[in-house]
């Protein structure tokens, strides 16, 4: 495994760096259902530096506009040290109980009863507060007042986001490139946002935004001559638009193979042009895609693997190191079990037999299974 210094830097998440926004643009062609944003954010020569696999900190600020309607559905007056020690300090977007329970003791007649009964059983508790923001409750109480000082010890403190780093700093030295998916609902009759991707959709050019470093511990790029397969649907991609720049930019001579997904063709192919290019230049020795919503059957990463399940088991045999990054809950385990499948079917062992050579061999002794999920 090349070893890869931690670099040294003064910026951490008590001490973050004020970087510039350079670029914010969609990566979505007209027509999708999703927003994903290249952000690219100017680190310069005084800024924190990384190395591929690392992750970007950032510290989001809530959108101006649900600040002030939290302003006055509370009745205060709206003032600059007000509304940017709201903006900053505490989550707007989602609630926490304390902040119910406060509300609940301030409201009158039917809405105190409501909000009590609501309170007094756990599960109700659980739902109600899913997919409420601070207004939300607010409106189900109409009237009440908090005082400004009241208000921090009542929301929970806003906490920096961590996003993959999608740039070699070798190729575009100072810049840390990220691919952020904007996080969208509508709940209770009004559009919601993330905190952060919202922040990070809606930043303008040029605005000072913190951020820090969160080095990897485990998820970096394999020896210079080592075969790499990268499965990254969605925002997944992130990382391995930095390990392809860095083995441009440094030659490395081992073959790279990448699984890309998202719902269509048409408008989802993020870094299309990018990844063509690369397919072209022979940078990516394969490129195997996966638009999932467009044919009637869902199509995924995990399905395109066992296609090619004989050539990956291949690839694997003469030492590829395998990654993937993205979605934890559904994607990362879905891709381990068609590994496995993979490895019994075309390395000639029963399922247990392989399960086990990919826990013990490939993830314990000879860690070329790395993931990045999240
Ligand atoms: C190591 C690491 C790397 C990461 N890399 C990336 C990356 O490269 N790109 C990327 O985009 N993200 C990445 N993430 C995820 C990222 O950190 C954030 O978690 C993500 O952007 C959401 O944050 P947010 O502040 O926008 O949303 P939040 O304000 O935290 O809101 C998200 C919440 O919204 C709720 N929610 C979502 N949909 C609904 C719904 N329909 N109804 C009700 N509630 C809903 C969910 O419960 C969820 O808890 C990474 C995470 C980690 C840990
Ligand atoms: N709440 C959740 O469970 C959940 C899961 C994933 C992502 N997210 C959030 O959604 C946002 C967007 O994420 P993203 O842009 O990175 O993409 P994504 O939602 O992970 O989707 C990328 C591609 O992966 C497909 N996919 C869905 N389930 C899969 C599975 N089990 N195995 C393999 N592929 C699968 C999707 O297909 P389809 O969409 O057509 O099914 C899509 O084609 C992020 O903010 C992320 O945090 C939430």
């Amino acid at each position: 495994m090349t070893e890869f210094p931690t670099p040294k830097t003064a910026f951490s998440r008590q001490n973050p760096f004020p970087a510039r926004l350079r670029e914010n643009r969609r990566l979505n062609r007209q027509g999708s259902k999703k927003d994903t944003r290249h952000i690219v954010i100017e680190l310069g020569s005084a800024g924190p530096t990384y190395t591929c696999g690392d992750s970007l900190g950032v510290f989001p600020r809530n959108p101006d506009s649900l600040v002030c309607e939290f302003i006055e559905t509370l009745g205060l007056q709206n003032d600059a040290a007000l509304h940017e020690a709201i903006a900053t300090s505490g989550v707007l977007n989602r609630v926490r109980k304390k902040f119910v329970r406060a509300v609940a003791e301030k409201a009158l007649g039917q809405s105190k009863q409501r909000f009590q009964e609501i309170i007094a059983d756990d599960k109700k508790f659980d739902h109600y507060i899913f997919d409420r923001d601070v207004i939300d409750v607010l409106r189900d109480a109409p009237g009440v007042h908090f005082e400004p000082t009241d208000i921090p010890g009542l929301l929970n403190t806003i906490a920096p986001r961590l996003y993959s780093i999608a740039s070699s700093p070798d190729h575009r030295p100072g810049e840390a490139h990220l691919t952020v998916a904007l996080v969208q609902y509508a709940s209770h009759g009004r559009q919601k946002q993330g905190l952060a991707s919202g922040y990070l959709a809606h930043l303008a050019d040029e605005s000072t935004v913190a951020v820090y470093v969160q080095p990897t511990r485990h998820f970096h790029l394999p020896p210079a001559d080592r075969d790499m397969i990268m499965v990254g649907p969605g925002t997944g991609v992130a990382p391995f638009r930095g390990f392809l720049q860095h083995r441009a930019v440094h030659g490395h001579s081992g073959r790279n193979w990448l699984f890309f997904g998202d719902q269509h063709a048409n408008t989802d192919f993020l870094y299309e042009e990018e990844f063509l290019a690369a397919r072209k230049s022979r940078l990516l020795h394969k490129l195997s895609t996966a638009f999932s919503r467009d044919q009637a059957e869902k199509l995924y990463v995990q399905h395109r693997m066992e296609e090619e399940g004989a050539e990956l088991w291949r690839w694997l045999e003469e030492g590829a190191f395998f990654y993937v990054c993205g979605d934890a809950k559904r994607m990362a385990k879905d891709v381990h079990a068609s590994l496995v499948t993979i490895v019994a079917k075309h390395g000639g062992k029963t399922l247990d037999q392989a399960d086990e050579w990919v826990s013990e061999t490939l993830i314990k002794n000879e860690k070329r299974y790395l993931r990045d999920v999240y």
